[in-house]
């Protein structure tokens, strides 16, 4: 078994905060183990709790279409949650719910040891970039030792917000150039991995 899936089974047996007795699933994250970029969304949703995958209701669904527009597929990437048990109501996740799952989050990141990581909406992005403003920074990177850290926002806010379409789908193709410069860097700017992220 790989790390990877150790972890996940790790994950299923966490019981540490009140959603995880509501959940039907729970949504570690997937995609490839040795993927370059990591998409980092916020939590499940009804239709990820439903089947314990991430991005899988019509958030995901754009954001397929998004990864396709640069020639990506989803397996070829890896995308995770902030918290990976779904809060009832599809309420936004609370201060100890982010903290406790933080941890898990971590793990994923050390053992994928992404190239980039793309931050969707402002849970993610306050981890990476705390005390920035979504509509300040969105579609800017961030080169921090080993990775380039990029903010974009949320696909729902994209679908729920007409406007905000086409900033998305600018900041979505900005991602190749970024990506190659990413993995341009010497092998000693990318070790050792260290963590950038901040409790929030
Ligand atoms: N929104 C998220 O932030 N994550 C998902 O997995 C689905 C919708």
């Amino acid at each position: 078994m790989s790390p990877l899936s150790e972890l996940y089974e790790e994950i299923a047996l966490c019981q540490q905060c009140e959603i995880a007795k509501y959940r039907t699933k729970i949504v570690p994250g997937e995609g490839a183990e040795d993927a370059d970029i990591m998409f980092i969304g916020e939590a499940p949703g009804w239709h990820e709790d439903q089947q314990g995958r991430p991005f899988v209701g019509p958030a995901g669904q754009y954001l397929d279409q998004l990864l396709a527009s640069i020639n990506l597929k989803r397996e070829q990437v890896y995308i995770a949650n902030v918290i990976k048990c779904r809060p009832q109501g599809n309420r936004d996740p609370l201060p100890t719910e982010i903290r406790n799952c933080r941890k898990w989050l971590e793990r994923q990141i050390e053992l994928i040891r992404p190239k980039m990581i793309v931050t969707l909406g402002r849970y993610s992005m306050a981890m990476f970039f705390p005390g920035k403003s979504i509509s300040k920074i969105h579609g800017t990177a961030q080169k921090q030792d080993n990775a380039i850290y990029y903010a974009m926002y949320h696909p729902a806010a994209a679908l729920h917000q007409q406007s905000l379409r086409q900033t998305i789908e600018t900041d979505m193709h900005k991602i190749p150039s970024l990506l190659a410069q990413a993995e341009s860097m010497t092998e000693a700017e990318q070790q050792p991995q260290q963590l950038n992220m901040f409790e929030v």
